[in-house]
């Protein structure tokens, strides 16, 4: 049962800060067996290269083949300074992200799902949407992945199709009209 997040948050760029936290964070992920996901990075084989690759990204400078500017966010628990998710908000759609992908990927740490943190990640990025001039964000998720639905459709998503992807994997397309988010920000919001 979801719990609503009443805890103050905050949002933050990768910071040499959440060394510990993020290498702990992704171990937790890795336990899980799942793909791990957007924002957290596990691209990169050490924290060094993951933040440096961020930055660069960030700043959309040397993009890698296929990859457009993209800035990734960390959702932060202010009273115990805690990684709980994060995300990857890219800066426009190219046609592979259009397809699948779209503006916005998100996870939160596995042991803290299900209290809300997820629907309110996604509720931050659409506010950074709007911010970037991005009125419609294209979000998307796997047929079976009931709790991205679920984070999708509170925040209002509406869906477009579901395509079959070449894998034959079957993916929900949402687009969220980014005005509508009304849940910004009584949260600190890099820029
Ligand atoms: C998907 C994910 C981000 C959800 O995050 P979360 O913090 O648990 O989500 P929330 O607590 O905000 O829940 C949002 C809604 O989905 C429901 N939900 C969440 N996880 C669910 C699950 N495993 N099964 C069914 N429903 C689920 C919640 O109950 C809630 O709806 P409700 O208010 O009607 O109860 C998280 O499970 C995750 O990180 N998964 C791995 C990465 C991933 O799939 N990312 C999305 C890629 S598109």
């Amino acid at each position: 049962m979801e719990q609503p997040v009443r805890e103050q948050l905050r949002l933050s760029l990768p910071d040499e800060a959440y060394a510990g936290d993020w290498e702990t964070a992704m171990a937790e992920l890795c336990a899980t067996g799942e793909a791990i996901p957007m924002g957290w990075h596990a691209g990169q084989a050490t924290f060094e290269r993951m933040l440096a690759f961020a930055r660069r990204m960030a700043e959309g400078r040397d993009l890698p083949p296929h990859m457009v500017q993209s800035t990734n966010y960390w959702l932060v628990r202010v009273p115990d300074n805690r990684l709980v998710a994060a995300a990857c908000l890219r800066h426009r759609l190219n046609d592979r992200l259009l397809q699948r992908g779209g503006h916005i990927g998100y996870g939160v740490r596995p042991g803290e799902r299900r209290r809300g943190y997820g629907t309110r990640m996604l509720a931050l990025m659409l506010a950074r949407c709007a911010a970037l001039g991005i009125a419609r964000a294209l979000v998307t998720c796997d047929e079976g992945n009931a709790g991205s639905i679920g984070v999708i459709e509170k925040n209002g998503g509406e869906l477009e199709d579901i395509r079959t992807g070449p894998d034959g994997l079957r993916l929900r397309r949402y687009w969220i009209d980014t005005a509508k988010s009304a849940d910004n920000l009584a949260i600190g919001v890099p820029k």
